[in-house]
């Protein structure tokens, strides 16, 4: 979900500021959103809509709208209780509807709060968890809190069980906005006079580039003239303000008909980007890792484990197969919903790689904290500065690839790969399985990779392009195969992956060789299949695989290496990439079948920068 708030000066349109922002937060949920705003008269004007930003921003024009105001809060959901309707959208209001609570996560214990705050003669109307902080804080606001705000938030919350950003407002305080983090990200933008809260940056940065990043616990107060911070428990606290240095026009399509295609060429910049400072002279630095070296916490590690999420869970097991091939340290990658609640065997020897592009996705977290608290030495890999799970890390290896608004990952993907890479590469030097004469061919290929993703690009958007004429040819059928072996394999489930995201087709993917072993009796010449067949030392047994499937009848399309003639004997559409190293060609490989899925997608006249039921951050378990 996306949070907006802002108070100002009297006579502010705090609606369009709302209505604005939550548009610049739509990829963190879209099945409803809702304003309230406090206006000048003193009426706390409160709109709810299920559906996209655009639903709500016409009921607003079209009914009274609120002209202007002092201070106002927006909300864009992801429903996790209650269905996507008016009702269940946010604000939510109090019995009096005089105080309105936007809410981002999960409350665990809603169910015992309900039923005390119903006996108490608090009537309810939505079926959210999250309309029981609306009450509690009301219950406290007039009880012990004796109408402070501020207090009736910190007294609620202390009640509270689970993982929540929140915002309120009250209209007996024109004047105040207040809001709490505890496991959601929250941010506050300074302005002068007037002061802005969110879930995320794009949402103000067109107002303020002064941004103070909330920690987990804390309470803030915004009035329009300054902020306070306190924690729980009302003790002041200092949080200094960073200075934004994105450019918003970084978060626009930029002249492209949507943001995934245009995050997609986007590709070989945001990995010039990861690789940048990285690679000097052919050899690694990777300063980011001094810490943990100088602190010892490298040494003894036994293992490692990958703990990630859709994906970047794909990012991570490509990382099992170098790591493992290039340090010689056994790898496992969980998804990261499992890794929490499988009772891991985690240790000081184990050292624990989350993969994260948000830094939020709180599966990924939770399994992370668990693995901090069994003493486990933690890496990073995120494209968001100072999200949640930095805060969990020893080491932080940024992906520096930029805003990524399409909720289907692209860029961050290819940048979540190449930063492991990087550091499977410093593993095998530290361990001493890699010499610098390796280590330089490796960061020379990887140096190529921007180069050579651009002629990929360049070639889809050519006149002689096959991927998109293609993917119209497949776009009605209802199901399609993905195959591969060692790299190649997650690169498939990551190609099947992003198919069935934007496109809604079904799409799954399997390692070669296990096909024969039951799912093959799903293919027949309407169930296509894509090979990953790209040069690797397992080249000849994917071939094999192919054979197995043509004698069944079905329609084959391989990734193949430019220049194997060879390959067009087993295949009947083949998509060309650029030869690299073998533990390097998912990089490649994955650009075609990106897209695929893109071009299946429009053609079949899908929302591809927000596909249903998908979210860009998902912030609950
Ligand atoms: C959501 C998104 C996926 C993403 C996954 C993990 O489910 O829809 O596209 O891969 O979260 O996100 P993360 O931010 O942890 O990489």
């Amino acid at each position: 979900c996306g949070i907006i708030g802002y108070v100002g000066s009297t006579g502010t349109d705090v609606t369009s500021i709302l209505l604005e922002g939550l548009s610049r937060l739509e990829y963190r949920g879209y099945d409803s959103a809702g304003i309230a705003v406090l206006t000048t008269t003193g009426v706390m004007a409160l709109h709810r809509r299920a559906g996209k930003i655009s639903n709500l921003a016409n009921a607003v024009s079209n009914g009274s709208r609120p002209d202007a105001g002092t201070v106002g809060i927006g909300h864009t959901r992801w429903a996790t209780h209650g269905r996507p309707n008016d009702i269940n959208a946010h604000p939510h209001p109090d019995c009096t509807g005089t105080l309105t609570v936007v809410h981002n996560g999960i409350i665990e214990n809603y169910v015992e709060l309900r039923q005390e705050l119903k006996a108490a003669g608090h009537i309810f109307k939505s079926e959210t968890d999250s309309e029981v902080l609306a009450h509690l804080i009301e219950q406290t606001y007039f009880g012990e809190a004796a109408h402070d705000l501020t207090a009736a938030v910190q007294l609620a919350i202390q009640r509270v069980k689970g993982s929540y950003s929140i915002a309120v407002i009250s209209q007996e305080h024109p004047d105040v906005l207040v809001g709490a983090r505890c496991a959601g990200p929250l941010i506050v933008g300074l302005g002068e006079h007037e002061q802005y809260l969110a879930s995320d940056i794009p949402a103000i940065l067109k107002h303020t580039r002064n941004i103070i990043i909330l920690e987990e616990g804390d309470i803030v107060t915004l009035r329009p003239e300054g902020i306070s911070i306190t924690d729980l428990q009302g003790h002041p606290l200092d949080r200094q303000p960073h200075l934004i240095e994105w450019d918003a026009e970084a978060a626009e399509k930029g002249g492209y008909p949507h943001f995934v295609i245009k995050e997609i060429n986007e590709q070989p910049d945001a990995l010039r980007r990861a690789l940048l400072g990285r690679i000097h002279n052919g050899q690694l630095n990777l300063s980011e890792m001094e810490h943990m070296q100088k602190a010892g916490l490298l040494e003894n590690i036994q293992r490692i484990i990958v703990v990630a999420c859709g994906t970047s869970f794909h990012a991570g097991l490509i990382a099992k197969y170098v790591i493992e091939r290039w340090a010689r340290i056994p790898v496992e990658t969980i998804t990261a919903a499992e890794f929490r609640y499988c009772d891991p065997i985690v240790g000081p020897e184990t050292l624990c790689i989350a993969v994260t592009q948000s830094g939020e996705t709180a599966d990924t977290l939770v399994g992370i904290r668990q693995a901090r608290e069994h003493g486990a030495p933690v890496i990073a890999v995120t494209n968001v500065v100072s999200s949640a799970i930095t805060r969990l890390a020893d080491a932080v290896l940024y992906l520096q690839a930029g805003p990524e608004i399409g909720v289907v990952a692209t860029k961050t993907f290819v940048s979540s790969v190449s930063a492991l890479y990087l550091l499977g590469l410093y593993l095998g030097q530290q361990r001493g399985h890699l010499t610098a004469e390796q280590i330089s061919t490796y960061t020379q290929a990887l140096d190529m990779l921007p180069e050579q993703i651009q002629r990929i690009l360049d070639q889809a958007s050519s006149a002689n392009d096959s991927i998109e004429p293609l993917a119209k040819k497949m776009s009605q059928l209802s199901s399609i195969m993905f195959i591969g072996r060692g790299v190649g394999y997650p690169t498939a489930l990551e190609g099947a992956l992003k198919l069935k995201e934007i496109s809604y087709i079904h799409a799954e993917g399997f390692p070669a060789g296990e096909l024969k072993h039951g799912s093959i009796a799903l293919l027949d010449n309407l169930t296509p299949l894509v090979a990953i067949a790209t040069q690797s030392h397992v080249y000849e047994k994917v071939v094999s695989n192919m054979q197995e499937v043509r004698a069944r009848d079905a329609h084959i399309i391989a990734v193949a290496t430019e220049g194997d003639e060879g390959i067009k004997e087993h295949a009947d559409d083949i998509m060309y990439v650029p030869a690299t190293l073998e533990e390097l060609s998912p990089l490649l490989a994955s650009v075609p079948l990106q897209l695929f899925a893109y071009h299946v997608a429009v053609a079949r006249g899908c929302n591809v920068d927000q596909p249903r039921n998908l979210a860009k951050s998902v912030t609950v378990e």
